[in-house]
C-alpha cells in the first residue's frame, strides 16, 4: 500500500537525536533500518517489517567509508538519494537520517567498536577491517536514532550475527530483528552491488542460489557429508565461470562456527564468489532431519 505521509530528512546527528528523544517522550515505539542506500525490494521489506513493529520508522542512508578497505568499491558504490527517498516513502517510513561523512566522522574521530573472533572468519578473512567499520557505524547509528528495535537482513548473515553479539556484549537496549533474504524472480539475492554485473555475469551469478538449493535438497534428503556437498556445490559454482570463489562455508548458526557436523538442528551454508570484479555473497539456512 502506498503511504500518504511525507518522510522527513534529517542530516545532523544532534537534530536526529533531539527528534528521537521527543518521540520517546511521546511514548512512541521507534524502529530503525540501517542502510547504505541504493535501495531495492530487500531494503523495502526491512522497512515494512519495521513498520509492523513500531509507531515510527527511521531509515538511515549512509555509505560508511570505515567498512570499506582502500582497494574496495567505496568511491564507486552506487548512490541515488532521490530514488531511495521515493522507496523509503512508499514503504511507509517516517524519517530518513542522511548524514554526510564529516557528520559521522568529524576531524579527530578516533573511537571504534570491535567484536572479536567471529569477525576473523569468512568475510573477515577477505575483508579484515570490515566488521570493525560496521559495528562502529551501527553503534553510532543506534546512539543517534535511539530505537527500541533495529531490523537487519539475513542476506548478510555474518554481519547480523556480529551485530547481535555487539548488542549483547555491550548491553545495547535494543531488540534486533532479522528479516529473510529477498530474491529476484530467478533466485539471485537482491543487492545494491548487482548493478555492477554485466549481462553475462548477471546470468552466471545464478549459480550461487542454484548451489545453495542443491545443498538444501541433499541435506533434506539426509546427506551428511559436508565434503561431498562442498565438492558438488563447487562444480555448480564453477559452471558459472567465476573469477574467484572466496568461500563455501558450513556454519552452525548458534555460535557461527564452521562445522562438518550435519547432526545439529540447522545449518547455515554461506558463499562469497566473484564474477568479474564484483564480489557477491549469499546464504541459506537449512533445517536438518535427524
Ligand atoms: P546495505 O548493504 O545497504 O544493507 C542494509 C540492510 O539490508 C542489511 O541489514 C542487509 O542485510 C539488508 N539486505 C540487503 N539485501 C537484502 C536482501 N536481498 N534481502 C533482505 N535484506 C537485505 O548492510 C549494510 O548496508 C551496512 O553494512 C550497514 C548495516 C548499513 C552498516 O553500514
Amino acid at each position: 500500500m502506498e503511504s500518504k505521509k511525507t518522510v522527513r530528512v534529517l542530516k545532523s546527528a544532534g537534530e536526529m537525536q533531539a527528534a528521537a528523544e521527543k518521540l520517546r517522550h511521546e511514548r512512541k515505539k521507534i524502529a530503525v533500518v540501517p542502510t547504505m542506500g541504493y535501495l531495492h525490494r530487500g531494503h523495502a521489506s526491512l522497512i515494512e517489517r519495521a513498520g509492523s513493529l513500531a509507531d515510527i520508522v527511521i531509515v538511515t542512508v549512509f555509505v560508511n567509508p570505515a567498512q570499506f578497505a582502500p582497494n574496495e568499491d567505496y568511491a564507486r558504490y552506487p548512490r541515488d538519494f532521490e530514488h531511495d527517498k521515493a522507496i523509503i516513502q512508499a514503504a511507509g517510513a517516517d524519517i530518513i537520517f542522511y548524514p554526510d561523512v564529516k557528520e559521522m566522522y568529524p576531524d579527530g574521530f578516533g573511537s571504534y567498536v570491535e567484536v572479536e573472533k567471529v569477525t576473523k572468519i569468512l568475510e573477515g578473512k577477505f575483508r579484515p577491517e570490515h566488521f570493525k567499520g560496521v559495528t562502529t557505524v551501527v553503534a553510532k547509528l543506534l546512539n543517534i536514532t535511539k530505537p527500541h528495535a533495529a531490523v537487519f537482513g539475513q542476506k548478510d548473515a555474518q554481519q547480523a550475527f556480529v551485530i547481535q553479539k555487539m548488542i549483547k556484549d555491550l548491553n545495547f537496549d535494543v531488540q534486533i530483528i532479522l528479516a529473510p533474504i529477498v530474491r529476484e524472480e530467478d533466485g539471485l539475492a537482491m543487492s545494491s552491488r548487482n548493478s555492477y554485473l554485466n549481462e553475462a555475469e548477471r546470468k552466471n551469478a545464478l549459480v550461487l542460489f542454484r548451489s545453495l538449493q542443491y545443498a538444501e535438497k541433499q541435506i533434506r534428503q539426509g546427506e551428511k557429508s559436508v565434503e561431498l556437498l562442498r565438492e558438488e556445490m563447487m562444480k555448480i559454482i564453477l559452471s558459472g565461470n567465476p573469477t574467484q570463489v572466496d568461500y563455501t562455508a558450513f556454519i552452525d548458526p548458534v555460535d557461527f562456527s564452521e562445522t562438518d557436523n550435519l547432526n545439529q538442528s540447522e545449518i547455515l551454508v554461506a558463499l562469497a564468489v566473484r564474477f568479474g570484479t564484483t564480489r557477491l555473497i549469499d546464504n541459506i539456512i537449512i533445517p536438518i532431519n535427524s
